[in-house]
């Protein structure tokens, strides 16, 4: 026998598996085949070990059926025209009934399952839960490190205008610092920040001294993306005001934070820098090892200063009376000394191999 479909014959080897085929397909033959193939699956199930996994009974079934289901399928054209409905019906219950049969196996083998095989002893699946980037964990850590010493959270716009991030902070027009903060104008003398100083200004223009506050926030820059520079990326401003503040205060509490960050044994210099919007300006350095077999060396962490007056005066208020020191750091640059990471990208690009080390 032969089911002739258009692109092939198939042809029916006596007790091949298939059991198929015949030629110019009767209704009744059709239907007869749909039938054995049934019971094939049936008995095929039926016959099988309860302990079977799911799997393999699903692979055994695919051998005796799946051939012949496309077999059958391809002969519904082979039919004349008035039987193919009931055929095709039929093609349809018989695929449905296969369907009911792995369901009835599965439940087979769920009531015949004693639990042997079952191994109370071993260790339990491990759930994944996410995990904070390794900036934000930084972040969060010198937050809570300087919320006991004191300091709130102030948050400020990342679109900023040319005032808040240059002019009230005492950068001259032109003035070659300002290179370094080349930017995307968006119009109207906004721009994207290029630091998170702008923030200063703000807090004090909206709360009244003593003013200690954190404001962690994104900035941007016309830097070139490459292992040490990224041209968006985090930075960490503090800033505290208030009578009678001095630079001691500023050494005090930086050296503070560095020990409960880094460790007490930790040692920290103070060396002169220059920014416009603090006089004096100073930079802290840590010394850290960062695992290269070169041992200690000093990382330069964060800038620092005492408040300029202008800018004191800027916000509002009277720099006879109120004085106080400010610092900015990259916690990026933190978290690479601190985690050995010696090129920025790998905090960017999001492969979750090199983030799910971070997973507590
Ligand atoms: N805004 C500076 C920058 O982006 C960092 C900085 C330096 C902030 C000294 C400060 C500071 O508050 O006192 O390079």
């Amino acid at each position: 026998m032969c089911i002739r479909t258009p692109d092939r014959v198939l042809r029916n080897t006596p007790g091949s598996s298939h059991g198929l085929f015949s030629l110019s397909v009767q209704l009744s033959e059709y239907l007869a085949l749909a039938d054995a193939i049934a019971q094939d699956a049936r008995a095929l199930l039926a016959g099988l070990d309860p302990a079977t996994r799911l799997d393999d009974a699903k692979g055994a079934l695919n051998v005796v059926k799946d051939a012949r289901l496309a077999a059958l399928q391809s002969a519904l054209r082979a039919l004349p025209a008035d039987d193919r409905r009931a055929a095709g019906s039929a093609f349809n219950l018989l695929k449905q009934g296969i369907d009911t049969a792995v369901v009835d196996f599965a439940a087979r083998q769920r009531a015949t399952d004693s639990g042997a095989g079952f191994d109370g002893t071993m260790p339990g699946r491990g759930v994944w839960r996410g995990s904070l980037h390794p900036v934000t964990l930084v972040i969060d850590e010198i937050c809570e490190i300087f919320r006991e010493l004191g300091f709130t959270i102030a948050l400020g716009p990342e679109a900023e205008t040319e005032w808040y991030n240059f002019g009230a902070l005492n950068f001259p027009p032109d003035h070659p610092a300002m290179e370094l903060h080349d930017t995307l104008y968006l119009g109207d003398r906004t721009l994207l920040r290029t630091h998170t100083s702008p923030v200063q200004v703000r807090t004090l223009q909206q709360y009244a001294p003593p003013v200690r506050v954190l404001a962690p926030g994104q900035v941007y820059r016309r830097d070139f993306f490459d292992a040490t520079h990224a041209p968006a990326f985090m930075q960490l401003e503090g800033l505290a005001i208030d009578e009678g503040i001095s630079f001691v205060d500023l050494k005090a509490t930086l050296a503070e934070f560095a020990r409960r960050f880094y460790g007490a044994s930790r040692r920290v210099r103070f060396g002169p820098s220059y920014f416009p919007f603090v006089e004096p300006g100073a930079q802290m350095d840590v010394e850290v090892d960062l695992n290269d077999g070169k041992g200690l060396r000093w990382v330069e962490i964060l800038g620092c200063g005492m408040v300029h007056p202008r800018v004191i005066e800027e916000a509002g208020l009277d720099s006879e009376k109120f004085t106080g020191w400010a610092f900015g750091m990259g916690p990026a640059r933190i978290a690479m000394s601190r985690y050995d990471i010696s090129d920025i990208r790998v905090l960017y690009d999001s492969d979750v191999r090199f983030l799910e080390q971070f997973a507590r």
